[in-house]
């Protein structure tokens, strides 16, 4: 096996080839002058299985995923499989209006024409997957994040909303305390507000757990409730930090306490990795 890391993904990639114990191949990415992607992977041979990790996410990597795909099928790739940390236009994933395109399915076919497997990690929606016609998997990073917060102090796990009820259920079961949900209304696509939470929070080290955080807007007023009940301490953790704009400065302006998300997307925050649970899906074989 050749654990090859594109531009988006080297430090997840490096990490999967040490514990898969392979070969490790970087991907060398330029940009020309215009903008356009340039790759390179810089190996006379490739006749073993293939693992690519790269995002689909933003549209710049998505085409050096394309580039990546062709140069290591050229180059004699057996087999090759994307893992993709994280899926972009996962959350365009129906159609809401007429004239819209079911950006999701477009994804998936075009990147399944050079692709043998898919691992995706806390895909948004996990629906999107039945568009591969390969074998496609998504991967809960709710194990790592639940290993990383036991013995951290934490009393309760909440989520921001329902659609992330089953998370917190997941990872507070890691760590052994309960879990509560917060109800939310999406007032924009900045602004949202939540309710209190049902559990007693009052003194308490909460840990808030979500799939993505994007603009922020949704932990910035969930923070804004909890502290109001007289919470000790805020704990916010999430697969994706995709902070988009100024949310990290808006979320480091908040009541939050410590901020940390998982390397599928890498950034300043994402200290959680997720490589040894897609070794562990690879090893066996899914
Ligand atoms: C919603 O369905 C997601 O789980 C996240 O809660 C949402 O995408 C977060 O977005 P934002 O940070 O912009 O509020």
């Amino acid at each position: 096996m050749i654990v090859v890391g594109g531009s988006s993904s080297r430090d997840m990639a490096k990490e999967l080839a040490m514990i898969l114990k392979c070969r490790y191949v970087q991907a060398a990415t330029t940009r020309f002058p215009d903008g356009e992607c340039y790759t390179r992977v810089d190996d006379d041979v490739m006749d073993d299985h293939v693992i690519i990790v790269q995002n689909t996410y933003p549209d710049e990597n998505l085409v050096e995923m394309f580039l990546l795909q062709d140069a290591t099928k050229r180059l004699g790739a057996k087999s090759i499989t994307c893992v993709i940390p994280y899926f972009g236009y996962a959350r365009q994933d129906r159609i809401f209006k007429p004239g819209e395109p079911e950006s999701a399915k477009v994804m998936a076919q075009r990147l399944e024409i050079l692709c043998d497997r898919v691992l995706t990690i806390d895909i948004h929606k996990e629906d999107v997957l039945r568009w591969f016609k390969c074998p496609a998997k998504d991967i809960k990073a709710s194990k790592a994040i639940g290993q990383y917060f036991r013995d951290r102090g934490i009393d309760m796990v909440l989520a921001p909303d329902i659609g992330a009820a089953q998370r917190a259920k997941e990872i507070s079961g890691f760590i052994g305390v309960p879990f509560d949900h917060l109800e939310k209304v999406r007032l924009s696509g900045t602004e949202v507000r939540i309710t209190p939470a049902k559990l007693d929070c009052a003194g308490k080290h909460v840990l808030i757990v979500d799939d993505i955080i994007a603009t922020g807007g949704t932990i910035i007023a969930a923070c804004e409730q909890l502290t109001n009940q007289g919470v000790a301490s805020i704990s916010v953790a999430c697969t994706h930090g995709v902070f988009s704009k100024s949310a990290l400065e808006r979320l480091a302006g908040s009541t939050i306490d410590s901020l940390l998300c998982c390397n599928t997307l890498e950034n300043e925050v994402s200290n959680i990795s997720v490589a040894p649970l897609v070794a562990e899906a690879i090893r066996e074989g899914w």
